[in-house]
Order: C-alpha cells, then sequence, then structure tokens
C-alpha cells in the first residue's frame, strides 16, 4: 500500500521520467488538451481510466463516479459532457462500467443503503427495465455481470439525451457513444458495440433535442 510520503516522492521521479523522454513535455502540456475522447466510468479504484486505455495527459478527458451513472440531474455529468462535447469537441464519448462493481452489486441488494438510495436507484431502474431478462438469471455472479453491461447500455441512452450530443451529431457527424465492460480478472476491456446510431434513432422518437435551429 502506497503511503502519504511515497506520492510525492512518486511525482518527483515521474517528473524526471518524463523530461528524460521530453524536455518539452510539461511545456507542451500547459499550452492545452485536444482529447480526443470523453471517459465515463466507476470510480472503483482498480479501474483507472488511463492505464487501461493506454493513454497519455491530454488525450482523454475522465468523469468517475459511483457505477458510472449519467443522470440527467446531476450538475456535475452533465457539465462534463457539455464541456466536452461543446467546448473540447471530443470525437468519441466512452461510457466504462466494469465486473465486479460494488454499486452493482449494492443495488442488487434488497435493503435500505442510507445516503446511496437516491444514486443506486438509478441501477435499481436499469433492473426493473430489464428484470424479464435478468430474472431468468440464475447465477448470482452472472446476473451481477449482466446488470453491469444493461447499466452501461443505459447511461449510454443517457448521455444521447442530452441536447448538446444530439446536436452536435446532427450538424458535425460526431460525437459518437460507446459502451464498454472491464474486466477486473482478466483486464480486458470490452466493447459491447452499441449501435449509435441506431439508438439516437430510437431515443430521438421522444427525446428529440436535436433539430432544433
Ligand atoms: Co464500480
Amino acid at each position: 500500500m502506497i503511503t502519504y510520503n511515497e506520492v510525492f516522492e512518486n511525482n518527483k521521479k515521474w517528473i524526471q521520467e518524463r523530461k528524460a523522454t521530453d524536455k518539452d513535455f510539461f511545456k507542451k502540456l500547459a499550452e492545452g488538451q485536444t482529447p480526443n475522447f470523453l471517459y465515463i466510468g466507476c470510480s472503483d479504484s482498480r479501474v483507472t481510466a488511463e492505464d487501461l486505455m493506454g493513454t497519455e495527459p491530454g488525450e482523454v478527458f475522465v468523469h468517475r463516479n459511483v457505477a458510472n451513472i449519467v443522470s440527467n440531474i446531476d450538475l456535475n455529468a452533465m457539465s462534463v459532457i457539455d464541456y466536452a462535447v461543446g467546448t473540447l469537441e471530443v470525437k468519441h464519448i466512452v461510457v466504462c462500467g466494469h465486473y465486479f462493481c460494488g454499486g452493482v452489486k449494492a443495488a442488487m441488494q434488497a435493503k435500505d443503503l442510507g445516503l446511496l438510495n437516491p444514486w443506486l436507484r438509478n441501477i435499481r431502474d436499469v433492473y426493473r427495465l430489464h428484470r424479464e431478462e435478468l430474472n431468468a438469471i440464475t447465477d448470482e455472479g452472472k446476473k451481477h455481470n449482466r446488470l453491469v453491461e444493461l447499466n452501461v447500455e443505459e447511461q449510454c441512452i443517457n448521455v444521447i439525451k442530452t441536447a448538446v450530443v444530439q446536436k452536435t451529431y446532427m450538424s458535425g457527424g460526431y460525437p459518437t457513444v460507446h459502451g464498454w465492460v472491464f474486466d477486473v480478472q482478466t483486464g480486458e476491456l470490452i466493447d459491447l458495440k452499441i449501435d449509435f446510431a441506431e439508438k439516437l434513432h430510437e431515443i430521438q422518437e421522444i427525446y428529440n433535442l436535436g433539430s432544433a435551429e
């Protein structure tokens, strides 16, 4: 386990390593960011966006919360999406869930979780939408994994429901939204291959915010 002081020792080493490879590394970083990706993932300490994607500083704009939820009344998530799409003009938005997710596991329990109730309600809602499929799975581990995947899909839909994503896509052809799952046990990143165009089309039947102007 890393100690408090080791963090700052590591930081000094990291600066030296970066400068050894590229002496202007930090000068370039200070000039600005042009990330291609917005990554929305879980806060879980095992699921680090940059490591699992193999990206460098400046390449991915990151938002993480418990169980990678995209709630339309969460000012934080909505601001991140608005800024990433409207200003940074990211080309890809990823919602990345993970197997062995404590948030999803908690939501599957029949109990009062206090302050977490309203947050994890989002996952219980996903369960309700897909209860026939989920109830048919007898193995608890497999049921959990499937709910992780369905939660990712539902949060992708929530991203697509936003006006900024719809309008930017209608006028510029990007961003596209992707659903991923990280398997903590194998390290594998799985693309759920969500059909963005099809989802957008379905969503716009009811949540069409993109054809204004
Ligand atoms: Co998690």
